[in-house]
């Protein structure tokens, strides 16, 4: 069994990205500059934005975070996106989600200019990735294949289980699995005898968003797990109150695993260098 260390693996690529903003400087190009916009005070979506932000600064990226109260109407919020897309200074612009219930995400997302759309959310940057055409490719299931590339495990003729069928993880992961010629199966709520299926994978990928949702009995011997959840469960004793579950009963499953992701350290940073490299891509193709 081998953990895959999301911690190590994201800093190998930021050592790379920091030298390819040197690189970029060198030869009279601008800084990578990324954009986020958060609304209202979530913790969880302050802790990523901050936590994106800090990623900018480490590589060399310029960044700015732009807050607004939950009270921002959709028009003008609408309206702080096209100031965006305007700003030639500003390469990507993510907008934190959720946003609240008066907002319409859908809108929100089609107002970005998909060449500015680094979180890869944007119809057209959906349709260019289905077609295995150069987009910008949603950060956790990017990173995701990054890991697997890094490490060199061999995807091809592989059956892959995805448990979860989100726009922002479950749809993308499976196409971009059967891009690098995976057998997929994609599970979902609905999905009878779940069961049945991840037992028949060599790689399964959670995100299901139910603590500890996988367990043993599901996985067959010498399988590859990748937990991509990550919920907040309450935790007195802890002392900012909560502790961070994935996905999978992972003591319970390491054992049986060839390779296995922890949480935290396994996809999230991961998924927080997938947005750098997109940010990064950004400016390369100007
Ligand atoms: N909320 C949860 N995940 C994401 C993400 O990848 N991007 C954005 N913008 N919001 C999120």
């Amino acid at each position: 069994m081998e953990t895959l260390n999301g911690n190590k693996i994201a800093k190998l690529i930021k050592e790379d990205i920091k030298n390819e903003v040197i690189a970029l400087k060198n030869a009279g190009k601008k800084t990578p500059h990324l954009a986020a916009i958060l609304v209202g005070a979530d913790g969880a979506s302050m802790t990523y934005v901050n936590a994106k932000a800090k990623d900018c600064e480490e590589v060399g990226f310029d960044s700015t975070v732009l807050r607004f109260d939950a009270s921002i109407t959709e028009e003008e919020l609408l309206a702080e996106v096209e100031k965006i897309n305007q700003n030639p200074d500003i390469d990507g612009l993510i907008v934190q989600l959720p946003l609240p219930k008066h907002i319409s995400e859908k809108k929100v997302t089609q107002t970005i200019d998909y060449h500015k759309d680094v979180d890869g959310f944007h119809p057209m940057n959906v349709g260019l990735m289905f077609k295995g055409l150069p987009a910008f490719l949603p950060a956790t299931p990017y990173g995701i294949i990054k890991m697997f590339e890094i490490t060199g495990i061999p995807l091809s003729g592989k059956h892959c289980v995805v448990i979860g069928r989100s726009d922002i993880v479950g749809k993308p992961m499976s196409a971009l699995m059967l891009q690098k010629n995976c057998t997929v199966t994609v599970c979902h709520s609905r999905t009878e005898d779940i069961k049945k299926h991840t037992l028949q994978a060599d790689i399964i990928i959670a995100a299901v968003g139910i603590p500890e949702y996988l367990k043993a009995d599901m996985v067959k011997e010498g399988a590859i797990v990748i937990d991509v959840g990550i919920t907040r469960v309450d935790a007195p004793e802890n002392p900012k109150g909560y502790l961070l579950k994935g996905d999978v009963a992972y003591d319970e499953l390491a054992p049986k695993c060839s390779y296995i992701t922890p949480v935290p350290g396994g996809v999230g940073p991961m998924t927080r260098v997938g947005l750098l490299l997109n940010t990064l891509d950004a400016v390369k193709r100007k």
